[in-house]
């Protein structure tokens, strides 16, 4: 089933499971808005944004917030003072640099193809701007129940791409930005897009090298 379809299906339950249950949302608009550097009335970027629960935290805490989501049941329970935006993180419909900053949570190991989204955000994001990805690691080979969890997602949404956060570090260079990687819970990685990117976008999967790399790292 088509991750859209997938998540459509659990939108009634969405938010009873991920707020009501798990206290998903104003933690991790926490963890964000920290990662972010507190920025001043920043707008942002929600990809795969799914109901807005984020989303609404972050807006409390004076962002303006540009929500893009496949499905969508998800999107229409989105708060007032978002703004929505039915589409595919892998053809963001946005300006190149039009967005301060973009956050992707718990999104990217559903999506189809997470180098192209990467390179898209990389895209929208302004010189300067930062991107805040929150993942789920790959469950390791011991954790029984972190490899259950794991099988019964992708029960439910069909195949996972969860990637170690050294190789989304290495692919975030390779798009133009200086990542550091915050926890080791799940991963947050926070990375400010360099002011050389717009020369700087090599293909993805391939970090910087060389002087220009060195440069450019100094630089962030
Ligand atoms: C686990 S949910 C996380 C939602 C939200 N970020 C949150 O923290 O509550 C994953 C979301 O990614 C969305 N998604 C998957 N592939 C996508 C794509 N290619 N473009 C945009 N959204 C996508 C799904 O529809 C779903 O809402």
């Amino acid at each position: 089933m088509p991750v859209a379809s997938a998540f459509d299906r659990v939108a009634w339950i969405y938010d009873f499971v991920m707020d009501g249950i798990l206290g998903h949302y104003e933690k991790t608009a926490r963890i964000v808005w920290a990662a972010l550097g507190a920025p001043v009335q920043p707008l942002l970027l929600d990809m795969g944004g799914g109901t807005g629960g984020v989303s609404a935290h972050l807006i409390r805490r004076g962002a303006r917030v540009v929500l893009l989501e496949l499905a969508p049941s998800l999107l229409r329970r989105c708060p007032p003072g978002v703004v929505p935006l039915l589409g595919d993180g892998c053809r963001l419909p946005l300006a190149d640099a039009s967005v301060d900053g973009a956050l992707v949570v718990l999104t990217l190991h559903h999506m189809a193809d997470p180098d192209r989204a990467l390179e898209e955000r990389a895209r929208v994001v302004r010189p300067g701007g930062v991107v805040v990805v929150i993942e789920k690691a790959p469950p390791a080979a011991g954790d029984v129940r972190g490899r259950v969890v794991h099988w019964a997602e992708q029960l439910l949404f069909g195949p996972l791409r969860c990637v170690p956060p050294a190789q989304l570090q290495a692919r975030l260079e390779a798009v133009g930005f200086a990542p550091k990687h915050l926890f080791r819970f799940g991963y947050v990685i926070r990375a400010r897009r360099l002011p050389v990117a717009a020369g700087h976008r090599g293909p993805v999967g391939v970090t910087q090298g060389g002087e220009e790399g060195d440069r450019a790292r100094r630089a962030a």
